[in-house]
């Protein structure tokens, strides 16, 4: 299978906090592949790493078969990469409408616009509240508004930070269910969870990160069994 994402050698430190440590890690074009790791990981950093949030001290990203380490964000955007933080990214003045609108008038033509939008409202279950304010939808519809805000530019890799923090688990399965939605219409997803029954329902094999590098990486059995990650995970004190 062609890899869609190649990181070499990724290193990249915040004074003495090591959050990349020499990563290596690719994924195949059309996977929908899990990362997990204990608080602090470098989890997060690693999405805003190949985001190009954050310049890499040393190592290489190669994304859909061009070197993309020093492009910076909006270009890597344009070629196909979205990224749904962890951190809340919605406007909670505007409407779910103007929400969708803010993300996608960049990335779309005025016609495409109205119709993507319309699309993504259908698809997150969100019609009726197009013109709610953001702030007051539940956390589980604020959440599937920012998936959405990721996945209307019609990405080709699709990385989500926690999706499902905070949700109950009816609305944990609503959004593995759509994940896999977009998974089949060809979009690759490379998704942060902590949520075990979520990284099931979406992926079958799973890569641990510690310490900014790889730990481990096999079926979720494999990890769940692997004597070095209960260890990692008992280490930290808040999981
Ligand atoms: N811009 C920054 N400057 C300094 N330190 C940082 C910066 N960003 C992250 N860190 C530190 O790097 C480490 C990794 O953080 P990161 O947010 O990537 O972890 P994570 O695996 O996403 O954790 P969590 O599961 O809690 O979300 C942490 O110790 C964090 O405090
Ligand atoms: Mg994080």
């Amino acid at each position: 299978m062609t890899e869609i994402l190649k990181v070499q050698g990724l290193r990249k430190a915040f004074g003495g906090v090591v959050v990349a440590n020499g990563l290596d890690f690719s994924l195949s074009a059309g996977a929908m592949h899990c990362l997990i790791g204990p608080n602090g990981a470098g989890k997060s950093s690693f999405f805003r790493l190949l985001l190009g949030e954050h310049a890499p001290d040393s190592g290489t990203v190669t994304f859909d078969g061009k070197d993309i380490t020093k492009l910076r964000s909006f270009e890597r955007i344009r070629r196909g990469i979205s990224v749904k933080f962890q951190v809340p990214g919605i406007f909670k003045a505007l409407s779910v409408r103007q929400n969708l609108e803010v993300a996608f008038q960049d990335h779309l033509k005025s016609q495409s616009l109205d119709t993507t939008i319309k699309e993504m409202l259908a698809f997150t279950g969100l019609t009726k509240e197009a013109m709610t304010p953001a702030g007051i939808l539940s956390h589980g519809q604020q959440q599937w508004l920012e998936i959405a805000m990721a996945v209307g530019v019609e990405p080709k890799l699709l990385l989500l930070d926690e999706p499902t923090a905070g949700m109950s688990p009816d609305e944990t399965r609503k959004t593995g269910d759509m994940l896999h939605e977009l998974n089949a219409r060809g979009i690759t997803i490379l998704a942060v969870e902590h949520d075990m029954a979520f990284v099931e329902q979406i992926s079958k094999r799973v890569t641990v990160l510690h310490f900014g590098s790889i730990f481990a990486e096999g079926t979720i059995a494999e990890i769940v069994d692997h004597p070095g990650v209960q260890e990692i995970y008992l280490g930290a004190a808040d999981v």
